[in-house]
Formats: structure tokens, C-alpha cells, sequence
């Protein structure tokens, strides 16, 4: 039977995951509340964790994401997104197991005006985006068998999402004022947790020789089509009782310690042409997730 090692069961996309990948073969979930726990920040927890479970497949949806803290707490975002991941993929690739993880949109600095590739030059502007990338490169350079999911504006029914966040404001204030400058494809955390869980059945199933060579590598995988925060809230609020005053603002008015792209919407044609794997457009996404 299939092992699979899930690191972050309690994050938005990490407890969809668990839910999703059940059919794939016996789940082991671990993080920094199991017993033993798995604690990105400390190599030997990683290493004994992984030698012990001898998994075929390593999922890790673990990351420092609070990008804002980022800026001050630079070197603790670095060493759990950037060098944990080359220690999971020194690992994987002793057992000749493949290892999942994702990465974001935030490792490019927003200037495009049209999809990113995953072809396209990465330039992060943040600490958060640049530990991100670090994770992907240390992947890259150790081989082995690998996947790198970029995502981007990941909400759901769980966790610190933005989402919950106007939920919860729109019920407070009378009036939002939300970015309308910011171009991105939010994403429904169950939405990659099925994606990656059909992508995985695939490369898992004995019907499908799946040449993990030649698939390693990095894929955009978010939901179809693109917004703004503040055209993504009004869609949200169409879904609610409260109905504050929505007002469009800059970025430029609403300073924060992180700078984010402008721009960050990714183009999934490598992941449908490579897996056959189309997301919902963002809207179906949300009217799923609301329903
Ligand atoms: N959220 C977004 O908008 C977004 C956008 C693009 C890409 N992504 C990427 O998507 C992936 C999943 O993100 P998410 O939104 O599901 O994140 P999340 O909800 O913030 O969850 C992060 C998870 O990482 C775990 N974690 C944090 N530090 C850890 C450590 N030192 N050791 C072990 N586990 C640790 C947390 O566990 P605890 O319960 O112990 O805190 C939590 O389960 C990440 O790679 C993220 O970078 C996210």
C-alpha cells in the first residue's frame, strides 16, 4: 500500500489534503502538534520523521505563511520555507520517493501584465516570496523526484484567509475600504487539495507508467481567471447577510510591511496539458465553497 508522509495537516490546504487523500493509500499526518512531531525548524525532527515512515510520497503543505511578519522574522520564514524543503527532498530522493510541495505566486515581483509561466523569470519582493523561492531552488538542485505546486490566494472554510477576514469585518464595520489594484486568481484550498489528490492517483496508479523524471519539476496550479481584492470581496459579500459599503482604495493607501506583486495571476496550461487537470474558474470555486 501506498505510504504518504502529509506534513501540515492543520493548515487550510494541509486538512483538506488529509480529507482528499484518503483513497490514495494509508495517510500519515504529522506536524508540530503529533506525537512524535515533525518541526520544519529543526532538520533531525525532519529526518528522523521521514526515515522512520519510509514513505513513497512526501507531501508537505507546511510553510511559514505570514507574509507580513516575514519582513521582521526573515531568517526563521527562510529556514522553515527555504532549507526544510532541501532536507525533504535529500530525504525523498534516498528512499526514490516523490516529493510534493507548495510554493506561490509570490515568488514573482508582479510586473507582467499577462499569466506568468512557469518559464517566467522570478523576482520576489518580499522576505516571504524570496524564502519561497529559496525552498524551490533547494529542491531543484538536490533532483530526485519532485513536484513544486505554485498557488496563490488561498482561502477556505479554515485558517487565517482573506475570506474569513471580510466575513468576520463585514459583520464589524459599515464600511471596507479593500486594494482594487491587485491582480490575482483566488483559490479554494479544497480545490488544490483535489487537484494534487487527482494528480496523485495518476502517478500512484498501476495504469500509468508516470516517468517521474520527466515530470519533476514546477506547475501553476490555481483556480481560472482573475481579480482584484477588492472585486473578490464584493463576491464574497453577495453570499452574506451583512452588506457593508465596499470602497476601492490603491495599494499605495494601504501600506503593509510586505510589498506584494501587482500582478500575480499564473497560467495552469502545463498542468492541463501534462495531467489533464483543469481548476474552476474562481468564481464556480467560491460558490462551491460557500454553498
Ligand atoms: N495562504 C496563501 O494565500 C498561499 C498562497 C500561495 C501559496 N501558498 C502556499 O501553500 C501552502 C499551504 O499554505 P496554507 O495557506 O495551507 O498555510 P497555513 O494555513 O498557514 O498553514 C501552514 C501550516 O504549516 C504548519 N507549520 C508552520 N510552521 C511549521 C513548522 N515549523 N513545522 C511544521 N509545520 C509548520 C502549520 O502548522 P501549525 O498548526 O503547527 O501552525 C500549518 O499547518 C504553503 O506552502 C504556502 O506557502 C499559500
Amino acid at each position: 500500500m501506498t505510504r504518504i508522509l502529509l506534513l501540515a495537516p492543520t493548515g487550510q490546504v494541509g486538512w483538506e489534503l488529509l480529507r482528499c487523500t484518503q483513497t490514495l493509500g494509508n495517510v500519515i499526518a504529522v506536524g508540530r502538534h503529533t506525537n512524535p512531531t515533525l518541526d520544519l525548524a529543526n532538520p533531525d525532527s525532519i529526518r528522523q520523521m521521514v526515515r522512520d515512515v519510509q514513505p513513497h510520497i512526501i507531501v508537505n503543505a507546511a510553510a511559514y505563511t505570514a507574509v507580513d511578519k516575514a519582513e521582521q522574522e526573515s531568517e526563521l520564514a527562510y529556514v522553515i520555507n527555504g532549507t526544510a524543503p532541501g532536507i525533504l527532498a535529500e530525504e525523498a530522493r534516498r528512499l526514490s520517493a516523490l516529493l510534493v510541495h507548495y510554493s506561490t505566486d509570490y515568488v514573482f515581483d508582479g510586473t507582467h501584465q499577462q499569466p506568468y509561466t512557469e518559464q517566467n523569470n522570478v523576482n520576489p519582493v518580499s522576505a516571504y516570496g524570496a524564502s519561497k523561492l529559496a525552498g524551490e531552488q533547494a529542491i531543484q538542485s538536490i533532483g530526485g523526484h519532485y513536484l513544486i505546486l505554485r498557488t496563490a490566494w488561498v482561502y477556505g472554510r479554515r485558517g487565517n484567509n482573506f475570506l474569513l477576514t471580510i466575513q468576520r469585518l463585514a459583520k464589524e464595520r459599515e464600511e471596507l475600504r479593500i486594494v482594487a489594484d491587485q491582480f490575482g486568481a483566488p483559490t479554494w484550498s479544497r480545490t488544490i487539495a483535489e487537484a494534487t489528490t487527482h494528480i496523485l492517483s495518476q502517478l500512484v496508479s498501476p495504469l500509468y507508467q508516470a516517468d517521474l523524471d520527466s515530470l519533476s519539476g514546477i506547475y501553476h496550479l490555481t483556480c481560472g481567471g482573475q481579480t482584484t481584492w477588492y472585486d473578490f470581496t464584493k463576491a464574497i459579500l453577495k453570499y452574506g447577510e451583512q452588506q457593508p459599503q465596499i470602497l476601492p482604495i490603491t495599494t499605495a493607501e494601504y501600506p503593509t510591511p510586505a510589498k506584494r506583486p501587482v500582478y500575480s495571476v499564473l497560467a495552469n496550461t502545463k498542468l492541463i496539458d501534462t495531467f489533464g487537470i483543469t481548476l474552476p474558474a474562481w468564481e464556480r470555486a467560491l460558490e462551491l465553497c460557500m454553498e
